[in-house]
């Protein structure tokens, strides 16, 4: 027994020194020339140029490196869950279950949300605690509840692998290392981007393109709350002002890019406030895109509502205009519940179905290289 384990040891020590002439060996000098990637290619120009990271420039190899280990449950402690086992394309990187499920089937603490035009983003999560992509992705490899990696165990799996050692030398011309693995991907989920629901098309006013329901649903998204003087009629239900403009998301922070909505009569979650130690932002979260907003069910940080019927129904009666932080452009129309008709709701949602871009989700440069 102990001789075999002696002569296990050996065998890998041997393997790790072995030099390998049909593999790249990684190192500084090697030859290997990635092919670079214009962002010209990747962002369209309705969405105009997003700033990005100087020091990562993309590359077909980075991606496709960030793309590998995206879909690789070797970056989890029992190599049982990757990243795109909670964030699945076929729903916009969301999943439908209210809280993922991570390693030994621990639960997420929120929602796993949709991922794609992040390069837009400048602050990641709901309670919006991260700025970079690149730091962010250690979060969920250590997370004891998603994928409870340690990161010397990840760095030694990731070096053992021929596969591995290839990738890296081919994207950074480096032995496989923690800081271009967070790089690698940064680049692939800085890629994802959708651009061809038909609300992107639509946008901001071809309204040819929409049917009689889904215009009228535009008009109340796009228009100000406000009530008929003589039947009480709601006239708009103020929608764009949070979710706004191609991106369907507001990006300031202070002007509903991260708000609280009024989901609760008190604070449950703190968000924001958590991190920012201010009791203004406690129960504030960042405002998500509405792009593909049907396909990512169930909905809100925590999963609450699992149709987009029951989201409406939140806006139009539910609003809890009594929680301490709501925000000011929900209460600015005199606490008053919009009671929108059976009619508005289902043209709010017919509207908010023209932001499903089935091209995303089937495009087979985001899917599993494996
Ligand atoms: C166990 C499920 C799970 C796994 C595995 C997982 N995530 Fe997530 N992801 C989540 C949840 C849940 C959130 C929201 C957490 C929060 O906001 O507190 C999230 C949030 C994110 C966000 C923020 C999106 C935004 O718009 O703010 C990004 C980016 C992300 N994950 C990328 C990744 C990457 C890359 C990996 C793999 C290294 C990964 N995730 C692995 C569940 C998971
Ligand atoms: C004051 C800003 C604000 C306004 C106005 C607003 N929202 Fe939101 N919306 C948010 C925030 C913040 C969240 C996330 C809240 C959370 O999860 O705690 C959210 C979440 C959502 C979600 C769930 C997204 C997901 O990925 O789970 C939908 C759908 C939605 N809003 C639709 C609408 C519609 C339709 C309107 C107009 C009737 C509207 N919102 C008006 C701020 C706003």
């Amino acid at each position: 027994m102990r001789r075999a384990w002696v002569l296990f040891l050996g065998v890998v020590a041997l393997a790790a020194c072995r030099k390998d002439p049909g593999l790249p060996q990684g190192n500084p000098t090697s030859a290997y020339k990635p092919t670079a990637v214009d962002p010209k290619e990747i962002f369209p120009s309705k969405f105009g140029m997003p700033a990005l990271p100087a020091d990562n420039p993309f590359t077909e190899e980075g991606i496709y490196l960030g793309r590998m280990l995206f879909y690789d449950p070797i970056l989890s402690i029992d190599s049982s869950v990757s990243c795109a086992s909670c964030h699945r394309q076929e729903y916009a990187f969301a999943e439908p279950a209210a809280l993922s499920t991570g390693v030994f089937g621990l639960k997420a603490h929120r929602n796993a949300p949709s991922l794609f035009n992040m390069a837009y983003s400048r602050k990641f999560f709901w309670d919006a605690r991260q700025n970079t992509l690149r730091e962010l992705v250690f979060e969920p490899i250590q997370a004891h509840n998603e994928m409870a990696m340690t990161l010397p165990l990840l760095l030694k799996k990731l070096q053992a692998s021929s596969l591995y050692r290839d990738a890296f030398n081919k994207a950074f011309q480096t032995e496989p290392n923690l800081i271009d693995m967070a790089k690698a991907l940064e680049q692939f989920t800085l890629s994802l981007v959708s651009q061809n629901s038909r609300f992107n098309d639509f946008f901001p006013g071809k309204f040819s393109l929409l049917s009689e329901e889904e215009k009228r649903g535009a008009v109340l998204y796009n228009s100000l709350v406000d009530f008929d003087k003589i039947t009480g009629e709601t006239l708009g239900a103020d929608c764009f002002h949070c979710h706004g403009g191609a991106l369907a998301q507001q990006q300031n922070p202070n002007m509903g890019g991260i708000a609280n909505n009024g989901l609760d009569a008190g604070i449950t979650d703190k968000g924001y406030g958590a991190i920012t130690g201010n009791v203004n932002d406690l129960g504030n979260f960042k405002t998500p895109s509405l792009l593909n907003i049907a396909l990512t069910a169930p909905y809100m940080h925590d999963g609450r509502f699992q149709t987009l019927e029951e989201v409406i129904d939140h806006y139009s009666d539910g609003i809890h205009y009594e929680n301490p932080t709501i925000s000011p452009m929900l209460s600015a129309h005199g606490n008053r519940q919009m009671n929108l008709s059976a009619q508005q709701k289902s043209d709010l949602v017919a509207f908010l179905k023209t932001m499903t871009d089935s091209a995303f989700i089937s495009n087979p440069a985001y899917s599993s290289p494996f």
